[in-house]
């Protein structure tokens, strides 16, 4: 092995400016440790008979499955007591969450998807975690609804863990993204993919042509375009979970897009836990993130689960996103 091996506390403690040492670190490996028990779940899953449904409803109407919400216990039990947070937010759950009365409030604010692409759980396919981080508003009176909506440009930090082949963190904290993979022998995460960015040419698209049908024509003529020899003439890729497309497209170069439909005008993807933090994510690493409109870092939520049309990746590829939609709308 030629190169040095870096856990990534290691990483943190030595790699990040100032701001990012002392309690965000921490908030950081506390994540680690969460994700590491759920990657554990997720691995012996039909083992422990936690596949399948639990029989609830999240405030989506979406049926929860037993992962989804033994990641969304782990993440809050890994975090509410720690005096780091001083509120979070979860897919899961309708309200935002305060920190229980007993234990001392921090200056951060952790947005969640503790389970990404639930619908590949029971298939052995790639599902993620999703996290953003804000600083709270005002220190002297922390944690509050205002604390939690909050446009994605205000994030200090985010992140995502993916439960593919192996388990990897990936994350950035303003200064460039990195990706760890976890040795499951030793149970630490280890610098494998220090400054990640996307390539200059890309090679895939990802988006769920079986909806093509529902899309404005603008989305369509752009998905004809990244086909045609006119354009980019990309492969498709869809797993149908944004951690999973968006993480390979981060590697390969592309875009995932997950837009509007004629049932459902705002697409799928929530704005405050899923596009934002990984629109952060894209940013950092020479991407963009846009609604098709404007960027997805500049819109405010104007409540927790509110959703978006999402087209994100390689910069270029979602700018020309922007002016297919934008010539359309115009006509
Ligand atoms: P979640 O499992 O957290 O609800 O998110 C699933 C999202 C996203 O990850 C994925 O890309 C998309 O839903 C897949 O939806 P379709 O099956 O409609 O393509
Ligand atoms: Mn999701
Ligand atoms: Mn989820």
């Amino acid at each position: 092995m030629s190169s040095p091996m870096i856990t990534i506390e290691r990483f943190l403690l030595s790699q990040q400016p100032e701001y990012a040492k002392g309690d965000l670190t921490t908030l950081f490996y506390d994540i680690a440790l969460a994700a590491k028990m759920i990657a554990t779940q997720t691995r012996r899953a039909a083992l422990l008979d936690t596949l399948g449904y639990e029989g609830t409803t999240n405030v989506q109407g979406e049926r929860q499955r037993k992962l989804d919400v033994y990641a969304d216990d782990v993440m809050f039990k890994m975090n509410d007591h720690t005096g780091r947070l001083c509120a979070m937010v979860s897919e899961e759950r309708e309200d935002w969450i305060q920190i229980p009365d007993n234990y001392s409030k921090g200056h951060y604010v952790m947005v969640y998807d503790p389970l990404d692409g639930s619908s590949n759980i029971d298939t052995n396919v790639t599902i993620g975690t999703i996290f953003g981080i804000f600083r709270t508003l005002d220190d002297k009176n922390r944690g509050g609804l205002e604390d939690c909506l909050r446009s994605g440009r205000e994030l200090v930090a985010a992140g995502y863990i993916i439960y593919g082949t192996s388990t990897m963190f990936v994350y950035s904290a303003g200064q460039g993204v990195h990706g760890f993979t976890l040795d499951p022998e030793i149970g630490e995460f280890l610098l494998t993919h220090e400054n990640m960015r996307f390539p200059e040419k890309p090679a895939y698209y990802s988006f769920n042509n079986g909806s093509y049908r529902n899309w404005d024509p603008g989305v369509q003529k752009y998905s004809d375009w990244l086909q045609s020899n006119e354009g980019p003439r990309l492969s498709q890729r869809y797993i149908g979970s944004l951690v999973a497309d968006f993480h390979r497209n981060l590697l390969y170069g592309g875009i995932y897009g997950y837009p509007g439909e004629v049932s459902l005008p705002n697409g799928k993807i929530r704005l405050l836990y899923e596009a934002g933090p990984m629109a952060f994510l894209a940013e950092h690493a020479g991407g963009y993130g846009s609604n098709g409109v404007e960027s997805l870092l500049d819109i405010k939520p104007a409540n927790l689960h509110q959703r978006t049309p999402v087209f994100i990746g390689s910069r270029e590829l979602v700018t020309r996103a922007e002016e297919f939609i934008r010539k359309e709308k115009s006509k």
